[in-house]
């Protein structure tokens, strides 16, 4: 197979680490590029030695240039922070390469909802409508020919695959949905600060930006598209002491009397075609070290007889799943490949 050329554009963050790690062993693509800011010049491996002896390991690090990066590339992954990406998107789109972006800034279709909650005005409110949401067991058929796409949050990833086919299937209400999210520290990236210092995040768990963390109109959108009416929820994310991982407990209210094991059949039946998407036996509730590093959305389903709710835990590994591995899903998806190629990854266990 001709390996088509991609670039990572910020590859000294946590996701852009990820990118490679995944593109490394990839059948079908090859990095022609990465970038960063602060280190241009070096290799890879000096920043990360074990890169050396790979094939990687002494591509040079550029500076992040549209013009420079393009020059060998079909498709860019953006793995840098949202307000940053929009113009970058925009330049590499005007040059002919397709462009994953892992940063929120067209993940909201609404330019106005994204100025409220990110506080900034969208520099290129055009290119929206062009931006598929990807989540491939969703929206594959959007994403194929799609130019741009916007890699989903990693919160939303795990909020949405939860709920998704209980609205889709009208099994709950829409309205008091509660989303109880617990992330890993890997989630606020690599770019130090206070709050994510060892001392800070070890030994101790905090809540944190209950009822106004910038997830929540991700999630509200794509959980509208699958009910078709709009709704609010209650977001609380947390920050646990551990690198990967999210684990999100969603609770809503049951809409009609329906059995624990036909719900479960319900999300069977949504899923068919979706072998990330494994949904746990009866009794069995999901962990977050059973997806570390791989693709894989493992989903608890209880029935609450006493509180006539459904409760479902959905975990995800937020730099896999909830970022760099779906972000690769979507360009294999974009650029013609079997969306799994290159990512049968399996946990390490313990
Ligand atoms: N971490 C996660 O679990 C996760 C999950 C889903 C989505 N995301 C999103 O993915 C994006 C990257 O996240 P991350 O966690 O990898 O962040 P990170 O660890 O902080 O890394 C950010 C990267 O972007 C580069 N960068 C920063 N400012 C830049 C600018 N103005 N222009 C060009 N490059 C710039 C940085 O390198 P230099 O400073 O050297 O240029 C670095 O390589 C963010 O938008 C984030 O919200 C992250």
């Amino acid at each position: 197979m001709i390996k088509k050329n991609v670039a990572i554009v910020g590859v000294t963050g946590y996701t852009g680490l990820e990118l490679v790690r995944i593109l490394s062993t990839h059948p079908g693509f090859a990095i022609s590029a990465v970038t960063s800011r602060s280190l241009a010049g070096q290799a890879l491996q000096e920043i990360y030695p074990f890169f050396q002896h790979t094939a990687y390991g002494t591509i040079p690090l550029t500076i992040p240039e549209p013009e420079l990066v393009s020059r060998d590339s079909e498709l860019v992954f953006l793995a840098v922070p949202h307000g940053r990406a929009m113009d970058l998107a925009a330049s590499f789109l005007e040059l002919g390469v397709k462009v994953v972006d892992l940063s929120a800034d067209f993940r909201i279709n609404d330019p106005g909802i994204y100025f409220s909650w990110y506080g900034q005005k969208h520099s290129q409110p055009g290119l929206l409508a062009k931006a598929a949401y990807g989540i491939p067991e969703i929206y594959a058929r959007e994403i194929a020919p799609a130019s741009i796409t916007a890699n989903p949050g990693c919160y939303p990833t795990s909020a949405i695959l939860a709920l998704y086919p209980a609205l889709k299937n009208r099994l709950i209400k829409p309205r008091g949905i509660i989303i109880d999210s617990k992330s890993g520290t890997s989630g606020a990236g690599r770019t130090p600060k206070t709050s994510t210092l060892f001392c800070e995040v070890t030994d101790s768990f905090k809540a944190y930006n209950i009822g106004r963390h910038r997830h929540t109109p991700e999630m509200e959108q794509e959980l509208a598209k699958a009910c078709g009416e709009d709704l609010i929820i209650s977001f609380s994310p947390h920050l646990v002491p551990m690198n990967r991982g999210i684990l999100s407990t969603c609770y809503a209210e049951l809409e009609k009397k329906i059995s624990e094991q036909d719900i479960r059949q319900a999300y069977k039946r949504f899923y068919r075609n979706s072998p990330w998407i494994r949904i746990m036996p009866g009794g069995k509730l999901p962990e977050t070290r059973w997806v570390r590093g791989t693709m894989f959305c493992d989903l608890g389903i209880v029935r609450d007889e006493r509180t006539g709710r459904l409760v479902v835990v959905s975990c995800i590994d937020n730099l896999c799943r909830g970022a760099s591995g779906q972000a690769v899903a979507n360009a294999n998806i974009m650029c013609g490949f079997d969306p799994q190629s290159g990512l049968d990854h399996q946990p390490v266990m313990p």
